[in-house]
Formats: C-alpha cells, structure tokens, sequence
C-alpha cells in the first residue's frame, strides 16, 4: 500500500536521522573533502565569521520567561539593522554557513546593513536559562515554536533596537523563523510597529497540504516521541552519514524525501560542514506542535489535549488571529518544497491583511532551503529580497496595493551583487 509504504520510508528516516548524530572520524573525510570545510564543519558561528574577516559580536539576551539566549551579530554599527532567524533545529550559522559568496548574512551585510542573527531557545547557541539546567530540569524542554514567537522574538527584537538606536528593523525568517513570527505578530500586535518589513522564506504555516514524505510519520510521531523533551542535540562528531559514498548517498535519500529533490542547487563540496551544524537541538514540542498543524490544517496554538480547558478555556486551542499582522510582509516559495505546498501558502498570504510580495521562485525544482543554500541562491533569490526590502524601509506602500517587484527574478539571473546594488539604488 502507497500510505503504508510511505510510513515505512518515515520510520526508516527517523532511524537514519539518529545515526547521523552517532558516528566517529574516519579517513573517508579527509580523502573527499577539502581542509577548509572539514575545518568550517566544527566551528562555531564566531569562528566562521572571524575565519572571513568579518567583524562578529556576541549579544546575550534574557527573556520574560528567563531563557538565555545568543544572538550573532555582524556588527556595522550605524547602519540599518536586519535580524534573522533560523528553522527547526537550526542556529545562526545557517545564514553564512555557504560562505561569504554565498550566504545572505554576507550578502546584507556587504549591502550595508548592521546583520543580527537570532537564535531561539534551546539550539547550541541558545541552551541556557536563569533558573532551569538543560541537562536535568525536564521543565527547561516544555515549549514550542509558540514560545518562540511569545518570548523569543520579542526580546531579540527589543535588544537590537535599544543596542541601534533604532525604532524599527526589517526581519527575515526562514521556516520555523517565519512561523514564530507570525505567532508574535498575531498574539502581541503591538511588534508590529517595530518590523520595517517581514521577509518570510520558505514559511511554514498551513500544512493541510504538505507532500513531505515524513507526512505518514506525522500520525505515528506523537506515540514514539515524548513531548518536552530534547531533540537532536548538537554533536561535535561527525555522523554517521560521513562514512562512505554510500553512506552520504543513502542520508541524501533521505534529505530529499524531506525537504524536495534538487541536487543541482545542492553543494555537495559542503556536506561535512552542514551535516555538523544540523541538527543542534530544540524541543520535541516544536515538532510536535508542526505535526499538529498538518493533522488539524489550522494554524494554532499547542494542543495540550485534556489540559485545553485549563489554558484555553475550550476544548480546541484557538487559532492564531492572522489578521493582527499588520507588519508588511513579503512572502518568498518554491515549487518543490516537501514542507511547503502552494495550496498552503496561497491560503497563509489570502488569511495575511498586508501581504506587500508574493513572490513564487519560477524555478521548478528549488526545495525548502535552495534560497538559503542553494548554488544560485546568491544570484536568483537575494537580490531580489535586498530590492524589495530597500522599498519598505523609508515607509514604502502598504497593504499589498502592489504585488510586482521591480526587478524580477529573470532580471537580476546573471547579475553580480555590486550590479544588483546598483540597479537599487545604492
Ligand atoms: C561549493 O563549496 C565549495 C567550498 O566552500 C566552494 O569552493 C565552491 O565554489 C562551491 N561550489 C559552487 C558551485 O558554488
Ligand atoms: C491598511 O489597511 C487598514 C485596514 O483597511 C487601514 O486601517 C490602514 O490605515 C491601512 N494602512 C495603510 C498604511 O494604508
Ligand atoms: C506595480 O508596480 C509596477 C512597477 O512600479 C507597475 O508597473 C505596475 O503598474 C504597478 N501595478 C499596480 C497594480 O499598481
Ligand atoms: C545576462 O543575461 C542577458 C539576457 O539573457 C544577456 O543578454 C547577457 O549577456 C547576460 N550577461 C552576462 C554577464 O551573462
């Protein structure tokens, strides 16, 4: 059977994505990849920027709720500030993890912005709180991407604007980056005055629809994993993916199955480094929580089953009101992201009051990270963010009275970023 099938593939998934996190060194690595990445692959998000002569600063930050959190920040004191954020069991590094030719984080800053990259709670950078241990208080793990959004982003955004001087940044969030936001820009409405413009990349919203081949796991997932507890921890070993060819062939497989095939996009020069800063860590609740989602095709706050009443005073949670997001919002997808069907992002951007870009990549194979990592990413997708960001800074048009961008995809293909920034007006 097809569905039957399907859960198989998940199931076996689920196996390999904990092997990835068990494995020693071998030979293998140094005889196939180049120094320089096997070095990248164990540093941290300071050292890769330090290693490229950025200028990189650590910021510290506590939440209402006393989880301590890391923000990265390429610093360019002055200058307009951007903040980024991550996807589910991701970290700061993800924007620069590509290189300086490559990640968006360089890309902005080199544009000329002050370049902040988030973390949220629980993430290698992210693990500490005032009061809870990690390691031993199980109550430290009781939160989703909801808390996230409540808590998280709230004091990255106040801590950067009180360090800049600034009243509003611009913001870009790919995935679970977006889905938080969208709980924050929902549930405290007064944010939004804060946010120049939302860039949301590949966001995960409504899931009624997903093709991830991990949707079968979905029905299963909540019986095998124990909510508030933690997920995939950061290892600073490489895994058991980086043993043979056949081994990177196999969790390769398994990668596309979820996210959506696209080896063309995909640097396969890069594997070592990025199979070492994925995963890092969050809460089972975050998957939960996703898993959720699709079972309901809401978009709603965690379902805590028989406790509902006590917190919610209904049976339900409720959903979260969409139409408090009155930040403009730009909205970036692909045609071949596993976590991400049309069907669901057209219905996220008719819910959103003040959708400004609605902005489908036309290239047909792009997945759920090609934006982010991808080999053309740098030329098909950032320049294009960079322009239409640029429009909403000095209070540009509002509530999505005009859905063209200037400079299109097709446009800015074959443009170098000095070329680009030119075509913008810098
Ligand atoms: C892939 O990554 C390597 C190492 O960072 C880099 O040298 C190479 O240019 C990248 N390849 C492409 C096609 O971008
Ligand atoms: C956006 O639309 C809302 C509701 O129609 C309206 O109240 C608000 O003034 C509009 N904002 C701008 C900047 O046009
Ligand atoms: C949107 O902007 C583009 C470029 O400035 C312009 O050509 C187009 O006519 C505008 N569309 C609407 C509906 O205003
Ligand atoms: C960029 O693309 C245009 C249109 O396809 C082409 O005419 C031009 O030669 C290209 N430029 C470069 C630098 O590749």
């Amino acid at each position: 059977m097809q569905l039957e099938s399907g859960r198989w593939t998940c199931i076996r998934s689920l196996f390999w994505l904990t092997q990835l996190l068990t494995a020693g060194e071998t030979g293998f690595l140094e005889d196939h990849f180049p120094a320089s990445v096997l070095e990248e692959a164990k540093m941290t998000t300071v050292q890769l920027l330090a290693k490229y002569k950025y200028p990189v600063e650590t910021h510290t930050v506590t939440t209402e709720d006393k989880y301590v959190l890391q923000m990265h920040r390429i610093a360019r004191p002055g200058a307009k500030p951007v903040l980024l954020m991550h996807g589910l069991l991701d970290s700061s590094a993800t924007w620069i993890l590509m290189g300086p030719h490559s990640g968006l984080g360089y890309f902005l800053y080199d544009a000329g912005y002050d370049v902040w990259l988030g973390n949220s709670r629980g993430n290698r950078y992210s693990r500490s709180h005032v009061k809870l241990n990690p390691n031993t208080d199980k109550a430290y793990w009781s939160f989703s991407w909801h808390e996230i959004g409540y808590y998280d982003l709230p004091a990255l955004i106040d801590a950067v604007l009180a360090k800049t001087g600034y009243q509003k940044l611009s913001y870009f969030g790919h995935s679970q980056g977006s889905t938080s936001f969208f709980v924050m820009a929902s549930t405290r409405p007064e944010y939004n005055t804060k946010i120049n413009l939302m860039s949301a990349l590949s966001p995960v919203v409504y899931m009624g629809n997903i093709q991830c081949e991990f949707k079968g796991l979905a029905y299963r997932f909540i019986n095998i994993v124990e909510e508030g507890r933690e997920l995939l921890p950061y290892s600073n070993k490489f895994t058991g993916c980086m043993m043979s060819e056949t081994t990177i062939q196999t969790c390769l497989y398994y990668v596309w199955k979820a996210i959506g095939k696209d080896p063309a996009e995909f640097n396969k020069t890069m594997i070592p480094a990025i199979l070492n800063h994925l995963p890092c860590g969050g809460s089972s609740n975050q998957f939960i929580h996703y898993v959720q989602l699709y079972k309901s095709d809401r978009f709603c706050a965690y379902d805590h089953a028989k406790e509902n009443h006590r917190i919610y005073g209904r049976s339900k949670p409720p959903d979260y009101p969409l139409e408090k997001v009155t930040a403009p919002v730009a909205i970036y997808y692909t045609r071949n992201d596993y976590l991400n069907a049309l069907k669901d992002v057209k219905r996220l951007i008719k819910r959103l009051p003040n959708v400004v870009e609605d902005h489908l990549y036309p290239y047909k194979k792009w997945n759920h990270i090609d934006m982010i990592w991808g080999i053309s990413a740098r030329r098909l997708a950032h320049p294009v963010m960079l322009e239409v960001m640029r429009r909403y800074e000095a209070g540009g048009p509002q509530n999505g009275t005009n859905l063209t961008t200037t400079v299109s995809p097709v446009e800015t293909a074959n443009m170098t970023t000095e070329s680009v920034l030119k075509a913008v007006g810098t």
